[in-house]
């Protein structure tokens, strides 16, 4: 059996462990099929407990010899760890145990990638190590000394001494094993160095392998702004000599924080123009500083248990969208978080995936690194700053760093930092962590003698495990604007506590506009009985970036859900609206670009879904086509003006300037080259010089179904750069006629560069297939097919990308009764398979239902 039988965890089965642990020694002789791993471990007695038995995590070890306080004992072996008598007093543990990194293609534990080894332990891959309590909340210094014939050789904290093929590091900060980390390999680095704010000196290192070299100068100028940022709003320092980040193309997340060794997958690192779009450099940048926010919230205070996931999660992604939002535009980065709030959390908390931000179980923990942990996760601590204040918030975080260096804490310690500051019982606010589902939000209003009257009901439907919902605590920032435009009352955060609740506004010469859920202030749906004019008009006059983005927004859903489910032609008032946006030179250029933005396919189907009607993802295909025609026509006399105005001419930078110029652009090629058959996109694609104007203008001929030349060019330029032709198979996926979806990702897994088992080429594959919403759902049922077939496959070699690829499942309750029957046939294939790991298992019974 490959893994152990799906056992549940719980929250409250919570129990410490019976042993501190005071020091790590670790030695490695490395060896691709046979590394060997030393440990010498310091224990005690832990006097939280009375609990002696002594279990230690281990899992595909080959135990070579153990000894307590060097006599050999012999422990009981099982397919999870050791057990073992041990005393009630401070005793040394060593074991040697064999690994085998270059057969290990889960990505977890140490492994090999191109010749380079190099570990991922969070959550649980400490134990394909060696036996350890692999548990958050028990933290140690760790020495390590690594023997192998290699030119890098690097751990964590800071070097200690380096000879002819070994050297040694110590990491004098307590840590859990997940943020342990080793590196060895040929690689080269791009070092620069950074002077903390009391004055020390930081050496930086981005390794890379040799020929990457030029695309490392991104990267470290984040990093280094990153640094600056923590310092300037959080107080926090960096606290080693050294601060490394590693390059890897095999890994199955984005990056991870590993005291002072931070491992990246190369896609989420290394940038450069000709090679990266826009979007590529914003994202470096964010998980640069997101890693690097996780040394305090993360690392030097971690979790207690796996449940308290969020508690670094959460806080780490809230802090790096304040990063972006500082370094770039802020409601350009608030627009764009609610985009992905709405494409990846909400159909998972309202589906059958749906948990709480802090799960209270689960049968495997890597199934719970999820959008509703991290990005939910965020919005809670963004609703607690708003409701506290921006004063009380830092002096919340002042406290936090103050009471809890040094500890693996909880959900429960983080609330009571702002319950000291503030003397608020947040006890209520807390059911944000315990409770699923997205609260709904229903609106009435009342206007009489001056006083206008919000009355708000919340109400969350059931979800998994939680029939009935407690009210929340909801922010709720509204504006009022006066008929002709003007705001008569600015924003005003309601704190909403009840079922229902109204709020009163006095002394108003006239019934106002509400503009409700400013900034989106709460990760809640709103639903209000409206009209197209009050929308045409907020998108017209809100003074809220976010909220007049958000009324275009409502009316372009509104267009296609008529246009997907009747014969309706677009909303005049729509049209006139984007028009006027657009025309507006005063308005940013990535703002007039996410204006033209459309919901997503997946989007409008969850929302014909909420409202009882069956989403037929070709006939929204068909409405967000005919649509995009409709503008071009609409606009067709502006366009040209806009494309014009979107070209950049200085030399290229990713910066928020030239991005929203760039981004602009491209919105403006997507419609010319519905006019013009892709001509201007024939000659953009010519004539650019970086990949963000190359990779738009192809997927424009690709859409207007010219691009056949310009896609085997663009083979040919890059059919040695791993991460371009990640694109490649990427964006032939996504731009595939819905009938046609399936067939051309299929042939492109017989592709000779479909190396599967690099997860990135495995989601650059499935991925696009999954996100090209009308070809998954094709009627011929194809895309399913297809994508279970290689679900199948993939899961023996890499469990947890696998159990990943699975969510793309998570909505087929949406549809038709034969969709539904197709994919329950294939979750059921996928369930029935003879040894599906626990990670597939897990997800595919909990999506089946
Ligand atoms: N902790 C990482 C992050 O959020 C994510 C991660 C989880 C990476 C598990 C690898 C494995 O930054
Ligand atoms: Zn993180």
């Amino acid at each position: 059996m490959r893994d152990a039988a799906p056992n549940t965890v719980y929250l409250k089965d919570y129990k410490s462990f019976g042993y501190l642990v005071d020091q790590v020694h670790l030695t490695f002789d490395l060896s691709p099929n046979a590394t060997r791993v030393t440990s010498r471990i310091a224990f005690s007695p832990n006097p939280e407990t009375e609990d002696r038995s002594f279990f230690l995590h281990g899992e595909k070890l080959r135990l070579i010899r153990a000894a307590i306080d060097g006599t050999a004992v012999s422990p009981e072996i099982t397919a999870e760890g050791l057990r073992v008598a041990a005393p009630d007093a401070p005793f040394v543990w060593e074991a040697e145990v064999e690994i085998d990194p270059a057969n290990n293609t889960a990505l977890e534990g140490l492994y090999m990638s191109n010749g380079m080894y190099c570990t991922q332990c969070e959550a649980e891959g400490f134990r394909k190590i060696t036996y350890y309590p692999d548990r958050p909340d028990v933290m140690s210094t760790f020495t390590v000394r690594i023997n192998g014939d290699l030119p890098v050789l690097l751990s964590n904290g800071n070097p200690v001494q380096r000879g002819e093929g070994w050297a040694e590091w110590h990491d004098p900060w307590p840590k859990p094993a997940y943020l342990f980390a080793l590196v060895a390999g040929d690689l080269v680095a791009h070092s620069d160095s950074f002077t903390t704010i009391s004055g020390k000196s930081v050496d930086l290192n981005l390794w890379v392998r040799p020929g990457d070299e030029h695309k490392c100068a991104f990267g470290m100028e984040a990093l280094k702004k990153s640094m600056k940022w923590d310092e300037d709003t959080y107080g926090r320092e960096y606290d080693l000599d050294v601060f490394n980040i590693v390059a890897v193309d095999d890994f199955n997340m984005g990056a991870m924080e590993n005291k002072g060794l931070n491992i990246f997958n190369s896609s989420c690192v290394l940038a450069s123009p000709d090679t990266s779009t826009d979007a590529n450099f914003e994202r470096i940048e964010a998980i640069i500083a997101h890693e690097y926010f996780h040394n305090w919230t993360g690392n030097r205070i971690t979790c207690r248990d796996w449940f308290q996931l969020c508690l670094k999660e959460g806080l780490t992604v809230f802090r790096d969208s304040q990063f972006t939002s500082d370094m770039r535009s802020a409601p350009v980065k608030r627009i764009t978080d609610v985009i992905d709030l709405r494409a990846r959390q909400f159909p998972e908390d309202n589906g059958p995936l749906s948990h709480p931000v802090r799960p209270e179980s689960f049968q495997e923990i890597n199934n719970f690194y999820t959008a509703t942990v991290y990005e939910k996760g965020a919005e809670v601590i963004g609703m607690l700053k708003r409701l506290v204040g921006d004063a009380a918030y830092a002096e919340a975080l002042d406290l936090y760093f103050a009471r809890h260096d040094g500890q693996a804490c909880t959900i429960e310690d983080w609330l009571k930092v702002f319950e000291d500051v503030t003397g608020r019982d947040l006890s209520q606010f807390k059911r944000w962590y315990s409770q699923s589902g997205t609260p709904r939000l229903k609106v009435e209003e009342e206007f009489s003698e001056g006083t206008y009257t919000l009355t708000l009901t919340q109400h969350t439907d059931p979800t998994p495990g939680q029939p009935d919902k407690q009210p929340q605590v909801i922010p709720v920032a509204v504006g009022l604007l006066s008929p002709n435009g003007d705001e008569v009352v600015p924003t005003r955060v309601l704190e909403m506590t009840e079922g229902t609740q109204s709020f009163t506004f006095e002394g108003l010469a006239a019934k106002p506009v509400p503009s409700i859920l400013r900034d989106f202030s709460a990760p809640v749906i709103v639903e209000r009985e409206t009209d197209t004019a009050e929308r045409a008009f907020l998108l017209a006059h809100d003074t809220d970036p976010f909220h007049r983005w958000e009324a275009g927004r409502a009316l372009a859903r509104e267009t296609l859900v008529e246009m997907a489910t009747g014969d309706a032609t677009p909303l005049p008032d729509y049209l006139d609206g984007i028009r006027t946006l657009l025309r507006d030179k005063s308005l940013d250029p990535a703002y007039r670009a996410l204006m033209l933005g459309l919901p997503g396919q997946s989007e409008l189907a969850g929302h014909l879904h909420e409202a009882g009607i069956t989403p037929d993802p070709a006939a929204i295909w068909i409405a967000v086509e005919d649509l995009k025609q409709a503008l071009a026509r609409d606009l067709q006399d502006m366009l040209p003006d806009i494309y014009a105005e979107a070209q950049v001419d200085a030399p290229y930078a990713p910066d928020a300037e030239q991005s929203g110029k760039r981004a602009l652009g491209a919105a403006a090629l997507d419609l010319i080259s519905r006019l013009d058959g892709g001509k201007q996109a024939a000659a953009q694609y010519e004539a650019a010089d970086n990949m963000t104007l190359q990779l738009s203008a192809l997927g424009c001929l690709l859409g207007a179904e010219t691009g056949d030349a310009q896609l085997a060019a663009f083979y040919d330029q890059w059919k040695d750069d791993r991460l371009v032709i990640d694109k490649w198979f990427m964006l032939q996926i996504m731009k595939a006629k819905p009938d046609r979806a399936a067939a051309v990702a299929k042939a492109l897994t017989e592709h000779p560069d479909f190396t599967w088992k690099t997860p990135n080429r495995f989601r650059a594959v499935f991925g696009a297939l999954a996100g090209n919403h009308a070809g998954f759902h094709d009627s011929s049922g194809a895309g399913y097919d297809l994508l279970a077939d290689w679900l199948i496959r993939l899961d023996p070699l890499n469990p947890q990308t696998t159990a990943r690829m699975c969510t793309a499942f998570q909505t087929w309750k949406r549809y038709d009764a034969g969709r539904q029957e197709m994919i329950a046939a294939q979750l059921d294939r996928i369930a029935a398979t003879p040894d599906l790991s626990r990670d597939a298992g897990e997800m595919i019974s909990r999506i089946r239902g």
